[in-house]
């Protein structure tokens, strides 16, 4: 990861931001000063977890009416399941949709999402989880330390958020079926990028990746879905800037429900 990462340490962390916005370059355009926004951060140009920041316009939208700062701050993520759903896998009602690690961040939307496109949606959770993944509207849930996904049925899409075991989920979506991938294993991540790029010659059933880059539109998207009530943020834990390192070990623990946030006060 050092040539993503570089070597000087500390680094600092965090993609998704709330808050409000205090300052207009002068040629912005969008929201206003007071305003409350949400937004992520460039990938590469800066990092989120900061008493402020400086982002071009297009990249945040407004936070909806019903949610505080701290409710929104578990939801840009979400613009990646509404990516991976709506506009990369096409998903249409009634299809079977599985989802690979259905509590965590990205995955605790989809599964909310997957509901609101009228899918049969699976997650795979830890099994302490399981029960959130059904209160978030999963008809299914199983523990995926216990069970062989390919047990549960045949899929037309599955969503996987972990970038691991690429080869054995390949064929769980059915001929006509898609697989997306959010993520790469970033403890071989040559090996693991170049299959990704491989997959192809699999055609329809290759593994397909993106990084998202969310934009004001979907940004709206995300908030018209908060607004008629097919997606609601789930806090796990909100943490002082001061833990932040805290939060992280916490998370790389396992076991999240949502999304971990740190408060800058
Ligand atoms: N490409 C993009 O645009 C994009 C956008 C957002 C995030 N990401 C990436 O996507 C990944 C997921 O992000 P996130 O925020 O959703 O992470 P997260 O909140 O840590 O959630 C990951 C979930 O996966 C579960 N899990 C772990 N091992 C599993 C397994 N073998 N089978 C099924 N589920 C398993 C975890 O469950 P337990 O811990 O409970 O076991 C956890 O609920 C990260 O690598 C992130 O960097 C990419």
């Amino acid at each position: 990861m050092r040539p993503v990462s570089g070597r000087r340490f500390p680094q600092r962390t965090g993609l998704d931001f709330t808050g409000e916005a205090v300052a207009l370059g002068p040629a912005a355009t969008g929201p206003a000063v007071g305003d409350r926004i949400w937004g992520i951060m460039p990938r590469t140009s800066g990092f989120g977890a900061a008493e402020y920041v400086a982002v071009r316009p297009r990249q945040l939208g407004r936070i909806p009416k019903g949610l505080d700062v701290v409710e929104a701050a578990a939801l840009p993520a979400g613009t990646t399941a509404i990516t991976a759903l709506r506009d990369k896998a096409r998903l249409r009602p009634g299809e079977r949709l599985l989802v690979r690690g259905a509590a965590g961040g990205v995955g605790h939307v989809a599964v909310q999402l997957g509901k609101a496109m009228g899918a049969h949606v699976t997650g795979l959770a830890r099994a302490d989880n399981l029960g959130p993944v059904h209160r978030l509207g999963a008809d299914e849930a199983y523990d995926y330390r216990a069970t062989d996904p390919a047990d549960a049925g045949g899929y037309d899409v599955f969503l996987d958020t972990m970038g691991k075991d690429f080869e054995a989920h390949r064929r769980l979506p059915g001929p006509a079926g898609r697989m997306e991938t959010i993520a790469f294993d970033v403890e071989r991540p040559v090996g693991s990028l170049g299959y990704l790029l491989a997959s192809a010659a699999h055609g329809r059933r290759r593994v397909r990746f993106f990084s998202g880059n969310p934009r004001t539109a979907l940004f709206n998207d995300l908030a018209a879905h908060v607004a008629d009530g097919a997606i609601r943020p789930v806090v796990d834990t909100v943490s002082p800037l001061e833990e932040i390192g805290a939060a992280h070990r916490a998370l790389e623990a396992g076991g999240v429900r949502g999304k971990f946030v740190v408060r800058v006060d």
